[in-house]
This record gives C-alpha cells, sequence and structure tokens, in this order.
C-alpha cells in the first residue's frame, strides 16, 4: 500500500501506517494532517485515537490497511476528514453529512447561541416556540435549537431534496423527528407548497443561513470547500448578496410581531446586510462574533423589538 510501509513479514504496525500517511497528506497540503491521519487511521480501524496511542506496535490486517489507503488517499485529493467519515459534530449533535448537503461550520454555531441566549433572556426555553429554518441543509441549526428547546417545534426548507433526505435522517437518529418537518421549497418562488399556507407572520423564530460566497471567492476557496461543499450551498452572485435580497422580504412576511430572526453572513457582509433587512421592515437587534472574532450573526426582530409572542 502507498499510505504505509510495511513490515518484514508484510505487514505494517499502527504506528508506521500513522507516519506514513501524515508525511503523504502533508506533501498534499493538508494542514493539520498527524491529527487527521490519526482520526482517519482510528475510523478505519474502529477505534478511538487513544488506542492508535497505546498500540503503536499492533499489526493491521489487510483489510484495515486496504480501509486506510482508501480514507488516506481521499484526504490526500483533499477530500474533508468530516466527508470521508460521512459525520460532523455540531452543537452538541452528531450529524450525518452527505456529498448533497454543506459540511457545518462551527462558525454557525454562533447563531445558535444568539438566538437561545435571546430566548433565553427571554424566560422562553420551555415555550412551545415555532421554528423555521430557511436553507435547512443537513439540518444543522433547526436540530441544535430544538435539541435546546425542549417544546419546540420546527421546519426546515431547503431546495435540495437530496439535503433534505439527509436532514430527516438526522433528526430521526436524534429522537426528533416528532417536532421536525422538512419541505421542499424555494425562498424565492411563491410559496405555493402546502406547509406556507397561513404561516404568514406566525414564525417566531426564523434562521437562516444563506449562500453568500461571491462568485470572485469561489476561485479563492480551499480545495475542501471548492471541490466538496454543494455548488448550490456556497455562492449566491456576484457581490454574494442575492440570497439576502431574495430571502428578507420573505422571512419578514413569515415573521411574527415580536419575532427574531438570526440570520448568518459572511465576513464584512454585515453592514449591507443590516441595511437589506431594515429595507425589508425588519428591526436590527444585534450583531454576534464567531471564536475568531468576526461578526457572524446578525439578529433582527419584526416591527418594534419585543418579547417573542407566549403563546
Ligand atoms: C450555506 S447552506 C446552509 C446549510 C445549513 N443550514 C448549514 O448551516 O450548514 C445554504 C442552503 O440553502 C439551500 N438553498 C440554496 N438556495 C435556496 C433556495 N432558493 N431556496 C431554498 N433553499 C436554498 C442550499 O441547498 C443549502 O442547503
Amino acid at each position: 500500500m502507498a499510505a504505509a510501509r510495511s513490515t518484514g513479514a508484510g505487514r505494517t504496525t499502527v504506528a508506521r501506517a500513522l507516519a506514513a500517511a501524515a508525511a503523504r497528506l502533508a506533501a498534499a497540503g493538508v494542514e493539520d494532517s498527524r491529527r487527521d491521519a490519526r482520526l482517519l487511521i482510528a475510523a478505519a480501524i474502529g477505534a478511538g485515537p487513544e488506542r492508535l496511542i497505546a498500540e503503536p506496535e499492533r499489526v493491521l490486517d489487510g483489510a484495515e490497511a486496504a480501509r486506510i489507503e482508501a480514507s488516506i488517499a481521499r484526504r490526500a485529493a483533499r477530500e474533508p476528514v468530516s466527508r470521508i467519515l460521512g459525520r460532523r459534530g455540531f452543537w452538541s449533535l452528531e450529524l450525518e453529512i452527505t456529498p448533497d448537503t454543506l459540511d457545518p461550520r462551527p462558525d454557525s454555531e454562533t447563531l445558535v447561541a444568539a438566538v437561545l441566549e435571546r430566548i433565553g433572556a427571554q424566560g422562553l426555553v420551555g415555550a412551545p416556540l415555532s421554528v423555521l429554518d430557511l436553507g435547512t441543509g443537513s439540518g444543522c441549526l433547526l436540530l441544535a435549537l430544538l435539541s435546546e428547546l425542549p417544546a419546540a417545534r420546527g421546519l426546515g426548507l431547503d431546495i435540495s431534496a437530496a439535503a433534505l433526505e439527509v436532514a430527516r435522517r438526522n433528526a430521526r437518529n436524534l429522537g426528533l423527528s416528532h417536532r421536525a418537518r422538512f419541505v421542499a421549497g424555494d425562498w424565492a418562488g411563491d410559496w405555493a407548497g402546502d406547509w406556507a399556507v397561513g404561516l404568514d407572520g406566525s414564525w417566531q423564530v426564523i434562521v437562516s443561513n444563506p449562500p453568500y460566497i461571491t462568485e470572485a471567492e469561489i476561485g479563492e476557496l480551499a480545495p475542501e470547500v471548492a471541490r466538496y461543499d454543494p455548488r448550490l450551498a456556497l455562492t449566491a452572485g456576484s457581490d454574494g448578496l442575492d440570497a439576502y435580497r431574495k430571502l428578507l422580504p420573505r422571512a419578514a412576511s413569515l415573521l411574527g410581531q415580536g419575532g427574531i430572526l438570526a440570520l448568518e453572513v459572511g465576513c464584512g457582509q454585515q453592514d449591507a446586510v443590516t441595511a437589506l433587512l431594515v429595507a425589508s421592515g425588519l428591526t436590527a437587534l444585534g450583531r454576534y462574533r464567531d471564536l475568531g472574532g468576526i461578526e457572524r450573526c446578525l439578529l433582527a426582530s419584526r416591527g418594534k423589538p419585543g418579547e417573542l409572542a407566549r403563546k
């Protein structure tokens, strides 16, 4: 195999496989090559990464070596570890991801934290809130919120039917499917689906992480993003604001009085998106920074900022 030199007996050990894989990934330009090699080898042999350290001289069998070769080859082609493993940790949840879903980013947890802070400040964590997620992808935002709000119910909308299948499986696996529905639809469309009928002005919480990468930025993205995240989830026109332009007037009419809207924005987009949400009749409430210090989430409300209506 290419990822690891064999031992004298034609087999290789965990330690040798790890060293060879880390060197191969580093040569392919992978930043944290040793960590990624450890994660992928651990998954390939069905063990936790700590066992690699505890048993460096364990000899790998042929099937293990083949699985390691396959996953290290994928990572060397710059496929992210989460996509190779088909799962991603988000908030406190373990989510399935596929080529049809965006790989949820830790930055997006800022939005979950902002919404929960606002709801917590109003003493409404246990209230039967309604939550709408526009562009739900894997369902990460909606499911993270439902996992923290025990009486809330939610709807995830996405234009990708394939992504919605993943979101439904995630809801099922997390025991949240009785409180989460997922529906195919276009936020720029005519809202003809049955899910939208009679819902105008009724949502208490709307969240969205729409596509916001500019066409110019697409060429500068890391291969992990450019090659493996669905294009539909990334780009939104020449200035990256097209999705906000289409989505914000819709969100404004769907939101109930006193309801809150939480939007993820790209680096440097906060002022432009604030202007768009104000032009849609929404009131800006605050900005939240991600762990890198970037203003990542905008909070807004419909009409005067006030208490979320209790049902
Ligand atoms: C940036 S991804 C966010 C996915 C997920 N919410 C997350 O945070 O990981 C944007 C999502 O919006 C969906 N989308 C793009 N255009 C849409 C449209 N016109 N109507 C509904 N969903 C759309 C994409 O399929 C994608 O799942």
